[in-house]
């Protein structure tokens, strides 16, 4: 499969959808809904929405269904990153190649924005259709508790309370586990489960969605300290400044590359139970993420 050309026709198509859902700038209170678009259509690589309708197909569902619930996704992840970018978090100038939202709005409008672009992300689930298994109630709740207290924001707290202290493998697995492997499993699993996955189908996508999330997160580590500012879109190396908690601070660069490709390894045999070339886009998508150099 054209892994590339797949990558940016859904690039495409989500960001269209997401263009539809959203106040467009003229809309009362025009320096909003300015900064929502601005974080939104910055650039991201659509990486939960992209996964999302990989597990749609995967389980033969209609793209259409689970566009919403992408959607929303992206929103969430998008809020999450004006936030983590605030001055009172990670201090962040530099996001998705360009100023950080709260560099060219203040950062009351970017704590604002951040606001509205979670609260949408529900109004946007509100409008998906739900599957046979899985009523709206379902759907709901699984993006809100990924979201919340005790998924990613009880990882973006423990992010916190780490800087600059001496943390323990399973205190950093913590981290990882929360602040940014709940999503992505999220987003495998809502594409599951809005195409009517059975059981079988949705605890294979569950497992894929965990391993794959660690594993993003592994690399996201690693690149803070291998890549360029210019290459990431966003600023390299403030991870070793801020005395943050990463896999490379704790075991090791080597180490961190070995365990994010076991990881990775993990999410493909997760996917055992697809049959044909139903799966096809995900093993790509795992594949990709690990290799990723942004
Ligand atoms: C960055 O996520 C934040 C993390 C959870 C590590 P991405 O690397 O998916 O960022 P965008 O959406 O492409 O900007
Ligand atoms: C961000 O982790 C996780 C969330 C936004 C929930 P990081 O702080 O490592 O993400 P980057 O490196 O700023 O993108
Ligand atoms: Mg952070
Ligand atoms: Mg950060
Ligand atoms: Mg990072």
């Amino acid at each position: 499969m054209n892994l590339k050309a797949y990558l940016r026709s859904r690039q495409k198509q989500i960001d269209r959808a997401l263009d539809r859902y959203l106040p467009r700038t003229k809309v009362k209170p025009p320096t909003l809904h300015k900064a929502m678009r601005y974080s939104l259509f910055a650039g991201g690589k659509r990486l939960r929405p992209i996964l999302c309708l990989a597990a749609a197909e995967a389980c033969r569902g209609k793209i259409s269904n689970a566009l919403p619930l992408a959607c929303a996704l992206e929103c969430i992840h998008t809020y999450s990153l004006v936030h983590d970018d605030l001055p009172s978090m990670d201090n962040d100038d530099y996001r998705r190649g360009r100023p950080t939202c709260h560099k060219v709005f203040g950062d009351g409008i970017a704590v604002l924005a951040g606001d509205a672009l979670l609260t949408i992300a529900f109004e946007i689930v509100s409008m998906a259709k739900p599957a046979r298994r899985y009523d709206m109630s379902t759907l709901l709740r699984e993006i809100a508790v990924a979201a919340g207290s005790q998924r990613l924001i009880a990882g973006q707290v423990a992010d916190l309370e780490a800087e600059g202290r001496d943390v323990k493998r399973d205190q950093l697995r913590f981290i990882h586990e929360n602040k940014t492997a709940a999503i992505l499993k999220s987003s495998v699993r809502l594409g599951a489960m809005s195409a009517n996955a059975d059981a079988k189908k949705l605890r294979a996508i569950t497992q894929f969605g965990r391993a794959l999330g660690l594993a993003f997160q592994v690399v996201d580590d690693i690149l803070d300290v291998t890549q360029t500012s210019e290459i990431l879109g966003k600023s390299a190396g403030k991870d070793i400044a801020a005395r943050k908690a990463t896999y490379p601070a704790v075991i090791g660069l080597e180490k961190s590359q070995a365990e994010a490709r076991r990881l990775t390894r993990q999410a493909h045999d997760a996917l055992s139970v697809f049959r044909g070339g139903d799966a096809e886009p995900l093993h790509a998508l795992a594949n990709y993420l690990l290799e990723r150099e942004y």
